[in-house]
């Protein structure tokens, strides 16, 4: 299930992102304001459960999220300022780490560091702003897997067409947001119009 989020206010963020005039400060301040808001939007079905509370009448029931079910995963390093956009949304939340890099000139992407908390029976959020030849988020996929969450979803601010159409072949099952579909990929494996490199626009 691919959602395309094209909410004026979300591709209004976006495009600020792409104006190469947007420096780095503003830049990450956008890319987190919008993972909070893609978070929100994408756990919109989370279970709630009942509990009953202290109000001012007495003792009622009322329903709450097990914030805990959720463990957020960034993918080093553009997905980092999407974490704290993610934790805005909710603050108790685990999170897990991939470090994934893609070879510039193979596009073959590999992990170069794991460390997940416990997914069995949680729902997993991976979190990457980019999604060009789908080679990172296959192998986040497949790292993810081996903890048997309950689901899986992955954010993203930008994917082209042929890394989505990649993904989706391989995992019919997997639910991916994002706020644009782009037109396509360059010869480089760069998605155009896209952001650049966002991990160089954030930290190089
Ligand atoms: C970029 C981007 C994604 C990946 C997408 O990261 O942030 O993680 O490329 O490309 P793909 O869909 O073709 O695999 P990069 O490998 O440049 O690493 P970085 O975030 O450390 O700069």
């Amino acid at each position: 299930m691919v959602r395309e989020l094209k909410h004026p206010i979300l591709l209004h963020k976006l495009n600020r992102m792409r104006d190469l005039s947007t420096h780095r400060e503003v830049f990450r301040k956008l890319l987190e304001e919008l993972a909070t808001l893609m978070v929100y939007e994408a756990l919109a079905d989370l279970k709630t459960h009942a509990r009953e509370i202290e109000i001012w009448t007495g003792r009622r029931e009322f329903s709450f999220v097990n914030e805990e079910e959720v463990v957020f995963i960034p993918i080093l390093r553009a997905g980092v300022p999407m974490l704290e956009g993610a934790l805005k949304v909710l603050p108790n939340a685990s999170s897990g780490f991939l470090g994934i890099k893609r070879d510039e000139e193979t596009l073959e992407s590999k992990i170069y560091y794991s460390r997940l908390p416990k997914l069995k029976g949680r729902i997993a959020v991976i979190l990457d702003p980019m999604l060009a030849t789908g080679g990172t988020l296959l192998k986040a996929l497949e790292e993810v897997a081996k903890g048997y969450p309950l689901k899986t979803l992955s954010i993203h601010i930008v994917c082209s067409p042929e890394g989505i159409e990649r993904v989706c072949k391989e995992n019919v099952q997997h639910e991916l947001f994002t706020v644009s579909v782009d037109e396509g990929l360059n010869d480089k494996g760069y998605i155009i119009p896209g952001l650049g490199d966002v991990g160089d626009r954030l930290f190089s």
